[in-house]
This record gives structure tokens, sequence and C-alpha cells, in this order.
């Protein structure tokens, strides 16, 4: 197994696990700092295109913002998120999954659980393709939203979903918007490490989608913290430049050649 692989897995244990979404070099930059993971979410059809859900984004869309993203990724674990339809049975999943790596030199790649697909991550993970798994509120395949696990048979479902993925070889599982109680029982019969969004601080680590923590997507919803309002400070700093222009303020002689 890869080392950067090991190492998330160590972790559980240890530590909590920092991860976030990026969709830019620059971005990346930053964010290998701080973060475990970097995520190259289909978050992106909604947070960078506007698209209406993330259903819409192309595989040669995510390849390349992650060759953009692995150009800032140095420290940070890189994975890629794959999009709907690019791992309907195995052979699809297969030939996707080795352009994945071979493109943007990723180190591993994650698979939205529909309850079923646990022999597709089998087979990819026995190949030699570290997979992270997805389970709970699972955009791809979920029409609305809404919290899952808070009934007792939607808390059995997903832990035995857990065992399964992590059965196949996953080496970490995304749990989206699970009851508190229920990811916390995940998190403790599992052995790889659970990365909650929306579950609770019972996971083995966090992850966000970057746009929404910093206040640049608009989207906020009951388990985001916005830390800055990124769009306020650009708004201030846009009006400061049109005012400059209009008042020829700028450029001013230092920014001119003589
Ligand atoms: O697409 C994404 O950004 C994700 C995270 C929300 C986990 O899947």
């Amino acid at each position: 197994m890869r080392n950067k692989i090991k190492r998330i897995i160590s972790l559980k244990s240890k530590r909590k696990l920092v991860c976030l979404t990026a969709y830019s070099k620059p971005i990346a930059k930053i964010l290998d700092n701080h973060c475990d993971m970097i995520l190259v979410g289909d978050s992106m059809a909604t947070a960078f295109y506007g698209m209406e859900n993330t259903k819409s984004i192309s595989l040669k869309t995510i390849i390349n913002h992650s060759i953009a993203v692995k150009k800032g990724t140095s420290k940070s674990t890189l994975v890629v998120d794959m999009p709907i339809n690019t791992y309907k049975n195995f052979k699809i999943a297969k030939k996707n999954v080795i352009e994945v790596f071979k493109q943007t030199k990723c180190d591993a790649v994650k698979l939205e659980s529909n309850g079923k697909n646990f022999d597709i991550i089998r087979k990819l993970v026995k190949l030699g393709f570290p997979v992270m798994g997805h389970i709970g509120y699972t955009p791809q395949n979920k029409k609305k939203f809404e919290p899952q696990g808070i009934k007792k048979d939607e808390e059995k479902k997903l832990i035995k979903e857990s065992l399964e993925i992590e059965k196949a070889g996953a080496f970490s599982l995304v749990l989206e918007c699970i009851a508190e109680k229920t990811s916390k029982k995940i998190t403790n019969i599992t052995s790889v490490p659970t990365i909650g969004i929306g579950s609770s601080k019972f996971c083995d680590g966090q992850i966000l989608v970057t746009d929404d923590l910093i206040g640049l997507s608009g989207f906020k919803p009951k388990f985001v913290k916005k830390y800055i309002n990124l769009k306020k400070i650009l708004e201030k700093t846009f009006t400061k430049f049109k005012t400059d222009v209009l008042k020829q303020k700028f450029p001013a002689k230092k920014n001119s050649y003589n």
C-alpha cells in the first residue's frame, strides 16, 4: 500500500484528520500546508460552475481541475471524485480510474456508494487503486436533501454499508449528513478513518467544501461554518477598484512605465 494512504489510515487512532476541497492550484497550494487530504470534489459543478447539481460535471472537467490541483499539492493526499456514470460497472470504472490516475497523478479516487457497488471498489483496490467510499447523503444518487441514519432501520443499513465498503478495501469513508449517533457507531466499528461532512464531531476527520467555508458559494446549510465572508471582502475590493478607475486614481504613476 502507498505510504500516503498508510499514513491516513494510521492517523485514525492518533488525531482528527483535516480535509477540504480544491478546484485550482492557488487554493490547493494554501490548503497543502493545512490538510491531510485535498479532495477535487464533484461539488465543483455547483460551487464553481454554477450547475444545478453535481450530475452534469464530466470526467474531463474533473481531470483538468485535478491536474491543476496536483500542481499545488505536495504533502497532502490528493483524492479525485469520480463523477456519476463513470463507475457504473467494473469495466467502465477500470477504464476511467486508470485514466484519472494516469493524467492527474492523484493518490486515490472517491466513489459514492449506491448500496450495491462494493464489488467495483473491491476490484479497483485489488488492481492497486486506493478508493475512498462515500455514504449517507450521496448527491449522485439521492433526489432530495435529507439527513440520513436517524431512524433505526436507516442506521442498521448504514452500518452494514460501511462494513461492506471497509471489507471491499476502501482506505477511508466519507459520511455525509448522517445522524450523530449513527456516525459515532460507524466510526467506532470501522478500522478505517471516517471523514464527516454534516455528520458530527464523532467522525475521525472533517471535510467541507472550501467555497462554502470561505463564503464564496452562497451555500450555507446547518452543517457549514462560514469562517470568513470572502464575498463581502471582494465586494469592497472591487468597489474600490471601480472608484479608482472612474476617478482616474488608478493606474498611478508607479503603476505606469516611463
Ligand atoms: O464533491 C464533494 O466536494 C464531496 C464532499 C462534499 C465530500 O463529495
